[in-house]
């Protein structure tokens, strides 16, 4: 793992960033429009694809697979999984990103047998996969475990379609039996689904290409499947990544009086964009900016924050939250409901002067407004990581955020787009 970190100068609560930051597309529907290119008898074509590391992983798991990934001018990609041979999903990169669960289903489907270790990612809960094992096997599939830890799932003939009740939404979960009821035979009702952008983006392509889905959009869906998909020339466009506007909304919120988001959809940021106005920021919401307008004078007001599926507010926003609530007014606080562990960094914050107290491993409470100062800090994951960048930034004096490789895996040239808005960030190797 390379050892990168970045080092922030920072701006002591100034607001002095200013100027335009382009988003990305979605990492996290980019992912599933990669292992959906299983489906495919054709090429696939995607564009709009981020530069980071989890695509970069992605690819390299379905070249093992036999699939041809070509990377062409700018940001896209042309997948063809006509020669699809192989079953065993590469140990190495499966273990460094969770999202390699979601070509499960499809492999299975498509080849009748998928071998995988437990998929790693970032540690921020116990990321069981038993919804996954239970849906599969529902559909005829027939589960052994090596001693190594290598799952393997075989079907003979086809997957059967079934109704399948989900006890949890859960997004890569809902991604996987969209993609693995197409290849199934009969019908297969899905209930309990999740509602996220990226899904609902996947599901419209994949009926353009000829997936027959009923009821996208609602939390039960139900597909017709049986026969490879044709894309016949169509391209997917990525999605822009909410996640990213979001972060980079909040940093803009503590740190500018003009800055504007582009390339964003912010129909997909209602909460955090609602939030954030009863907190009193001013801003600017358009087809696909978001502008934060002067807000000198502007006393955020606490804010109480309970993370919740599509469309509440997003667990991957919920570390960059807590950085804006150190600097409102009074006492927020903040319930992660949906991972287990993802308040760790925390600690981290209160030796930089905030002043949050820990009720519980997934509830805190935060007191503000307290200046922040600089520190060492280790991101324990991706979307933590970036709130350090952010609490970096809005600090005073020198920062150091370690672990870059966590925040290089879903934003895409994260110094260079900081460094465009004024930022002091440099990337030490
Ligand atoms: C997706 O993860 C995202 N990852 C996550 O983003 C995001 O935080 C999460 O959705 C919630 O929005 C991708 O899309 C690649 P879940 P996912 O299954 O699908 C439980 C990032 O930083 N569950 O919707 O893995 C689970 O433990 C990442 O980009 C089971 O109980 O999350 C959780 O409590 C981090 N059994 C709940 O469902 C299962 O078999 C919802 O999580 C599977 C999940």
């Amino acid at each position: 793992m390379p050892k990168d970190k970045f080092l922030i100068k920072g701006l002591a609560g100034k607001r002095n960033l200013k100027g335009e930051i382009a988003i990305s597309g979605a990492k996290n529907a980019v992912l599933k429009i990669m292992a959906a290119s299983v489906l495919f008898s054709d090429d696939l074509i995607i564009e709009n694809v981020p530069d980071v590391e989890d695509v970069a992983r992605m690819t390299k798991i379905l070249e093992e697979l036999g699939a041809k990934v070509e990377k062409f001018r700018k940001n896209k990609l042309r997948i063809n999984t006509s020669k699809i041979n192989n079953h065993v999903l590469d140990r190495e990169s499966t273990e460094k990103m969770r999202a390699s669960i979601i070509l499960i289903g499809p492999v299975l489907a498509r080849l009748g047998e998928v071998s995988f270790p437990h998929p790693g990612g970032c540690v921020i809960g116990e990321r069981p996969i038993g919804l996954f094992l239970n849906g599969l096997t529902g559909m005829g599939a027939k589960e052994t475990t090596t001693k190594n830890g290598i799952y393997n799932l075989k079907v003979r003939g086809k997957l059967k379609g079934k109704p399948i009740f989900f006890n949890k939404q859960s997004v890569t979960v809902t991604e996987t039996f969209i993609m693995t009821a197409i290849l199934s035979k009969g019908k297969t009702i899905l209930k309990n689904v999740a509602l996220e952008p990226e899904i609902i983006s996947l599901g419209e392509f994949l009926i353009s290409c000829g997936a027959k889905i009923k009821g996208l959009g609602t939390t039960q869906i139900e597909i017709e499947g049986g026969i490879l998909l044709k894309a016949r020339g169509k391209k997917y466009k990525t999605i822009p990544d909410r996640i990213e506007a979001g972060s980079y909304l909040l940093l803009g919120a503590l740190t500018s009086n003009n800055l504007t988001i582009k390339n964003c959809n912010p129909e997909h940021m209602e909460a955090l964009t609602s939030s954030l106005r009863f907190s009193g920021l001013k801003m600017k919401i358009g087809k696909n900016f978001i502008q934060i307008l002067d807000n000198t004078k502007t006393k955020f007001r606490p804010l109480q924050i309970k993370t919740h599926e599509y469309p509440g507010f997003v667990t991957d926003l919920q570390a960059p939250m807590t950085i804006f609530l150190t600097q409102t007014y009074g006492e927020s606080s903040v319930f992660e409901t949906i991972f287990e562990n993802r308040l760790d960094y925390v600690e981290d914050l209160n030796k930089m002067g905030a002043k949050i107290k820990i009720w519980h491993p997934q509830k805190i409470s935060i007191k503000g407004p307290t200046p922040l100062h600089h520190n060492i800090l280790k991101g324990p994951d991706l979307r933590a990581g970036l709130a350090f960048i952010i609490a970096g930034i809005i600090a005073k004096g020198d920062s150091i955020v370690e672990n870059a490789y966590h925040i290089d895996r879903g934003y895409e040239n994260v110094e260079k787009k900081l460094s465009g808005i004024g930022v002091s960030i440099k990337r030490i190797k």
